[in-house]
């Protein structure tokens, strides 16, 4: 079964291509679609680009295109639940846009056509993935170097399952996520692509899985170590990921 791989950032992509073999690359739209195996297993890894458009047009041609029969999405997350820190993990029990809003002429939220407003992940994928991610946080002294973890406050991070917001905002204040947690309270985390991708899937019964690090409180802070965070912590626990759940 062939498996596609997105990764939200270029540099999650760069490290996740050192898993594959028998390489191959194709572009379509200006995407790179990376082809080879991972663990033995056919995958096409490519970078989903940022926000809702991009990631579904990229995900419409891994499904069109490649022909893949099931999706993995590594990436970043802001937190909304303030229970959350920087270095724990969400995994996708299901999906929203936080920014549709199609009523009077439909509720709020809800997909038109569809008649949908949660996407919900794959249960056996988000098991699956708990599992490896409980292990990578487990270990988590021992594959990331003391000093960046320390810069980040990452001490004893915590991996949930839970229900993720996309938009095509990068969330920085806390007016913005009050917003987002006054109607949908359940929201862990936010990001650009996720439901985007949630939906193709549904529409095309691809089952997934979106698991996210969480890089920032979406706050004012959120901006400030972005691409320090993706190149010393989150890169490597999508390399350990990925490797892990394609078996
Ligand atoms: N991805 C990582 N942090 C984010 C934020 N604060 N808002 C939207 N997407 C994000």
């Amino acid at each position: 079964m062939k498996i596609g791989i997105m990764g939200a950032m270029p540099e999650e992509v760069e490290v996740i291509q050192e898993l594959m073999t028998d390489i191959s690359e194709t572009t379509y739209g200006g995407r790179v679609y990376i082809i080879g195996k991972i663990n033995t297993v056919e995958v096409v890894l490519v970078f989903s680009r940022w926000g809702k458009v991009a990631s579904a047009t990229t995900i419409t041609t891994l499904i069109n295109e490649f022909k893949i029969k099931q999706l993995i999405f590594v990436g970043v997350a802001g937190a909304v639940n303030p229970e959350l820190n920087i270095g724990d993990i969400v995994i996708s029990e299901k999906l929203y846009q936080h920014d549709m809003d199609p009523s009077p002429i439909l509720p709020k939220y809800e997909i038109p056509l569809t008649g949908v407003t949660f996407f919900y992940a794959d249960p056996v994928l988000v098991t699956e993935a708990k599992a490896v991610c409980e292990e990578i946080l487990a270990k988590v002294t021992t594959m990331i170097p003391f000093e960046s973890l320390t810069k980040f406050k990452i001490s004893k991070p915590k991996c949930y399952i839970g229900t993720i917001g996309s938009g095509d905002k990068f969330i920085t204040s806390s007016k913005q996520f009050a917003e987002i947690l006054i109607d949908k309270p359940e929201t862990m985390a936010v990001e650009m692509e996720g439901a985007a991708v949630a939906q193709v899937c549904h529409d095309y019964a691809i089952p997934f899985v979106i698991i996210r690090t969480i890089s920032d409180k979406a706050n004012h802070e959120a901006h400030i170590d972005f691409p320090a965070f993706i190149a010393e912590i989150a890169k490597h626990y999508s390399k350990y990921i990925v490797q892990h759940l394609i078996k």
